[in-house]
């Protein structure tokens, strides 16, 4: 060979020897040019670095997605994990393919959520596992790589400067009609919607007020090219719904999100006010829930007026009267700001439950919000939970007059197609309503508190009022208040709203036994 010939090899060498040299220099050669590249892999871009998915398919065609945005230096982790609408950043990763964990965090108002996941790289895909608490069963995830940007937080549209939002002349009175959400979750569809306008329009609650049948999170689908937010699977034609529930001579109400997800992980209206605004109004929708949720990651909680007055703005401009909803669990004083903003409405809680707990803890707080209440606009404990089986009728009786006195909302939460006439009977007490919509609109106070009894005061109009006496106790009590307490004289015409009938001013004294967790609703007229 002739290049072998030019050099001299030392004659202790053998050709296996120099066979053997050879492939080891080689290897040399080639592990010295990959060195940087495995360092700077292991420094900068391990295995695990990227974009990667686990998709979980929704029966209604859409997607629940979580996605790892990864940067692996050597054992540390960093990046992001994005959970429906949750944005974590990861604050302690580490590990490598075989084994690694994650542990996210994130500001939500004043508080900090988490997550905490760990995991192994199997073949191309990274197999998961979370929990919500330590001693729940661990939820399994498959994610596997995704293109980057896919599911990252689109960045940031600066609030808007503050200005007043016309009022939309909407709302004289609390509105009234039901909501999917405390019943049905995401289990909504437009044949329960259509089933549910039917019952509403027939059974009573129409007559008795009852107006908006309010679609709640989880109709979304995404946006078409042009950017147009779409329906999914579960409702495949909005326009023919909302005409559907007209022709019932009801109206329908929508649901979204100010940022790029709502609660539910489905498609928000960040960045497409206006054009959801359109669309709504050409489905001709009446009502707008407007839910903070996914708003949360991009924007403090200082920023809500503003993003609020978004849509405020939006709705005036689509030319179509739609009661505003703000929903985004009373932070930040919603009460001080959110008529400004264009609502008609606004949470003044988390959350209700169909516990007795949760509706008394949030109904009786409501006292100190009375003031920012009134034709237009009103303070919103939530969404009733009467009918869906939690608390017991008398419960459900006292959930319904508390309610009324606080001129809040009333959005039924029930399956109304299966209730039974008691509830339907709570549901439509035309006394009860009379107050909660009272034309005056003003919120009703406590006016005394003794032990487990409350007594709350509400002024009508014609200079009228309502009185409701609480019992927050398990057990039956006996009260007795002097008629002037109540500011009952012998004059006064006072009717139980529960009973239907006159109670006689006789003597000095109001003496009734109220069962544990009960009410007595009266109507004081002079
Ligand atoms: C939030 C709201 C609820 C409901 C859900 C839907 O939790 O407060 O009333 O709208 O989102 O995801």
């Amino acid at each position: 060979m002739k290049l072998a010939g030019q050099f001299r090899l030392p004659q202790k060498f053998s050709r296996r020897d120099v066979l053997t040299r050879f492939l080891s220099f080689a290897l040399f050669v080639i592990t010295a040019a990959t060195i940087p590249l495995v360092n700077s892999a292991s420094q900068s871009s391990g295995v695990l670095t990227g974009n990667w998915a686990a998709k979980i398919p929704n029966a209604d065609g859409t997607v629940r997605a979580t996605y790892f945005n990864l940067k692996q230096d050597g054992s540390r982790i960093t990046g992001s994990i994005r959970v429906t609408q949750f944005y974590y950043l990861i604050t302690d990763g580490s590990g490598g393919p075989e084994s690694f964990v994650l542990n996210g965090s994130m500001r939500d108002g004043r508080s900090e959520r988490k997550v905490r996941y760990e995991g192994k790289l199997v073949g191309d895909e990274l197999h998961l596992t979370t929990r919500r608490r330590p001693e729940d069963r661990p939820t399994e995830l498959v994610a596997r790589r995704a293109p980057d940007g896919e599911g990252a937080l689109p960045a940031r549209i600066p609030p808007p400067t503050l200005h007043k939002v016309r009022y939309n002349g909407l709302a004289k009175t609390p509105p009234m009609g039901w909501n999917s959400w405390n019943k049905f979750a995401g289990r909504i569809d437009d044949a329960t919607v259509r089933g549910i306008a039917d019952v509403m329009a027939s059974n009573g609650m129409k007559d008795a007020g009852y107006l908006y049948i309010n679609i709640d999170d989880t109709w979304e689908g995404g946006r078409d090219a042009q950017g147009n937010m779409l329906t999914n699977k579960k409702f495949p034609d909005m326009k023919a719904l909302a005409d559907y529930v007209h022709r019932k001579g009801l109206k329908l109400g929508i649901y979204s999100s100010p940022g790029p997800n709502t609660c539910a992980g489905y498609e928000g209206s960040y960045g497409h006010e206006e054009q959801d605004a359109r669309t709504f109004a050409a489905w001709g929708i009446d009502y707008l829930k407007y839910d903070w949720c996914g708003a949360r990651t991009l924007y403090t909680d200082e920023e809500m007026p503003a993003i609020y007055q978004k849509m405020g703005d939006a709705l005036l401009k689509s030319g179509r009267p739609i009661v505003y909803s703000l929903c985004q669990y009373g932070r930040l004083d919603v009460w001080k700001w959110g008529a400004d903003v264009g609502g008609n409405l606004w949470r003044t809680t988390g959350d209700i439950r169909d516990t007795w707990d949760s509706m008394t803890n949030i109904g009786f707080k409501q006292n100190e919000l009375a003031p920012y209440a009134g034709p237009g606009h009103w303070n919103d404990p939530d969404m009733l939970e009467i009918g869906n089986g939690g608390m017991t009728d008398i419960e459900y009786k006292t959930h319904m007059s508390l309610w009324a006195m606080l001129a809040a909302p009333l959005l039924a939460g029930n399956d109304l197609r299966t209730m039974s006439p008691a509830i339907l009977e709570i549901l439509t007490n035309h006394d009860v309503i009379a107050v909660d919509q009272d034309r005056l609109g003003k919120q009703g106070t406590l006016q005394s508190k003794s032990g487990d009894q409350e007594i709350w005061s509400r002024s009508l109009s014609g200079d009228a009022k309502a009185i409701a006496i609480f019992n927050r106790g398990k057990e039956e009590a006996k009260v007795t208040v002097p008629w002037a307490d109540l500011g009952i004289t012998a004059k006064s015409k006072v009717r139980d709203l529960w009973l239907h009938k006159a109670v006689e001013v006789i003597g000095s004294e109001y003496s009734v036994t109220i069962p544990g967790h009960g009410v007595v609703m009266l109507r004081v007229s002079p």
